[in-house]
């Protein structure tokens, strides 16, 4: 989806409503072609948020010819834009994009009507003061130290998060009944014992300062003792940045504060997500503003989780420990289909000998239920995840999961690959369409998962002269067919489907 203008003629790869205007524009003479000028700072506002905050945005536009170039502010964010204007019709990129606008739409009677890629509508009119937004006071980073180790997590750790299938929609009452499912469903006795409510449960904060919950979620406090009774624990989401990624209250300026109203809310795990904070500080900054949360829960004397949410951003892998950060992601959001799942697991392979007991890397939630992906490149993803002592935060609907996906989520002997106490991360090696991921276990032992790249079936033989291992095999089991296999004269040998995977755990002698 990109144009390019030379001269009088465009060449346009386009799919959208205003091919024909675009093609019409084409066939007559250039003068009709001519840009529309909506140089200038535009104001918008659009829904009304959770907790009755309305969404505002700020475009402000410099117009070369057909070329944009500027910024868009929304709440908490700023960043910088390019983009085009063909005629009446407008298409706006972010600096995280350059193939898929994030904004597109017409000039209509003096507005710019533009679509957002969320399917928000904004209606632009000329800007004026009351569209400002208040300008947040800059606060100094800390000076770098050590957070002493809150000696959580020896093992990645396991639960449930709400943002993969709900987003948004996430409330009180989701939260229990995804908590009683986790109970009835196996998924806690399996090992999954985190539910975590992820973005937008937030409110405004009180004439104190004190941040409260939406009405989504009345009391969290009653939230924390029902999901405590179930024998769970309660995880919650915020920002260092002034507003959450969907626009909601975080907490910049306010960590300490809403570290102890966590800890009274009986909150066991926090996951603190860049977002907005980028707009305030560089790259430069994440240790110290990540250090500076990692410090207030640690200050609370509760037992949390700390997970950093910075898509992998500031080689994190090589501090996130030093910040008392229990888990860090090391790529952007997945999403429920096979190219992202893999290459996030694949991205973050350079990462592999920062992880061990207490600080893992995460290649972020699981997707398995969720529908887009086969029941073959879900057993994948679980294997995958295992191998590389990944967090196994579930992203599905438990209460109504499938008897296959819950073979796959509680495959208890795929779980124990990733609990391994020894908490190695495996390293993948490709050979053409089959790649292999070998993890070293605490007995000494390895798990061996040989991926199908393929489009069709292939045909793997793994030699046990290949696993640089210290004795014989001993034993060895198939984990997805839950049978011991046989090594013949050194290898093993089976027929992997496309996208599927063949996982081995092996016990030697
Ligand atoms: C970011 C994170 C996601 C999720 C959303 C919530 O995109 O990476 O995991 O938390 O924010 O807004």
């Amino acid at each position: 989806m990109t144009f390019e203008v030379s001269g009088k003629k465009a060449v346009i790869i386009y799919s959208a409503p205003h091919v024909l205007g675009l093609m019409l524009c084409l066939l007559l003479a250039a003068a009709s072609c001519q840009a529309q000028n909506i140089a200038g700072r535009w104001g918008a506002t659009g829904k009304t948020l959770d907790n009755g905050e309305v969404r505002k945005a700020i475009l402000d536009l410099r117009q070369a010819g057909t070329q944009l170039t500027g910024s868009v502010t929304t709440l908490g964010f700023v960043a910088t834009v390019k983009g085009a204007v063909i005629g009446a019709h407008v298409k706006i990129f972010g600096p995280w994009s350059d193939q898929h606008p994030f904004l597109v739409g017409d000039v209509v009677n003096g507005e710019l009507h533009l679509l957002q890629d969320t399917q928000d509508q904004w209606v632009f009119k000329p800007a004026t003061p009351a569209d400002d937004f208040p300008k947040p006071t800059y606060v100094d980073p800390p000076t770098l130290h050590k957070v002493p180790y809150n000696g959580l997590a020896k093992t990645p750790p396991m639960g449930w998060n709400s943002w993969n299938l709900f987003a948004g929609k996430i409330d009180d009452k989701t939260v229990r009944t995804m908590a009683d499912a986790m109970v009835s469903s196996g998924m806690r006795d399996a090992g999954y014992i985190y539910v975590n409510i992820d973005d937008t449960w937030e409110g405004i904060r009180d004439a104190q300062g004190n941040l409260q919950p939406n009405y989504k979620f009345p009391d969290m406090k009653a939230l924390s003792a029902y999901v405590h009774s179930m024998g769970l624990k309660l995880g919650i989401y915020s920002s260092p940045g002034p507003r959450t990624c969907a626009g909601y209250p975080a907490s910049y300026g306010h960590e300490q504060q809403d570290a102890n109203i966590f800890a009274s809310w009986g909150i066991d795990y926090l996951k603190y997500d860049w977002c907005s904070a980028g707009s305030i500080y560089k790259n430069e900054s994440l240790q110290p503003i990540y250090q500076k949360m990692g410090e207030a829960l640690h200050a609370t004397g509760r037992p949390i989780v700390y997970s950093l949410c910075e898509y992998g951003l500031g080689s994190v892998e090589k501090w996130g420990a030093d910040v008392s950060g229990n888990l860090w992601r090391t790529t952007d959001d997945i999403r429920d289909n096979w190219d992202s799942m893999l290459s996030n697991i694949e991205k973050q392979a350079p990462t592999a000998p920062y992880a061990g007991p207490g600080h893992w890397n995460d290649p972020d939630m699981l997707e398995i239920g969720n529908g887009r992906m086969s029941d073959d490149e879900y057993r994948t993803h679980m294997s995958l995840w295992a191998l590389t002592a990944a967090p196994l935060l579930a992203g599905n609907d438990i209460r109504t999961m499938s008897a296959v996906t819950k073979s796959i989520l509680m495959n208890k002997e795929v779980i124990a690959i990733d609990q391994d106490s020894l908490g190695k991360q495996a390293l993948p090696v490709k050979n053409g369409n089959l790649e292999t991921w070998i993890k070293p276990l605490s007995d000494g032992g390895v798990a061996v998962g040989v991926v199908n790249l393929g489009p069709a079936a292939a045909q793997a033989t793994v030699h046990a002269s290949d696993l640089h291992l210290a004795h014989a095999v001993a034993k060895a089991r198939d984990l997805w067919r839950h049978q011991e296999v046989e090594f013949v004269n050194g290898s093993y040998a089976a027929t992997i489907p496309s996208h599927s995977v063949l996982l081995l755990r092996l016990w030697l002698q």
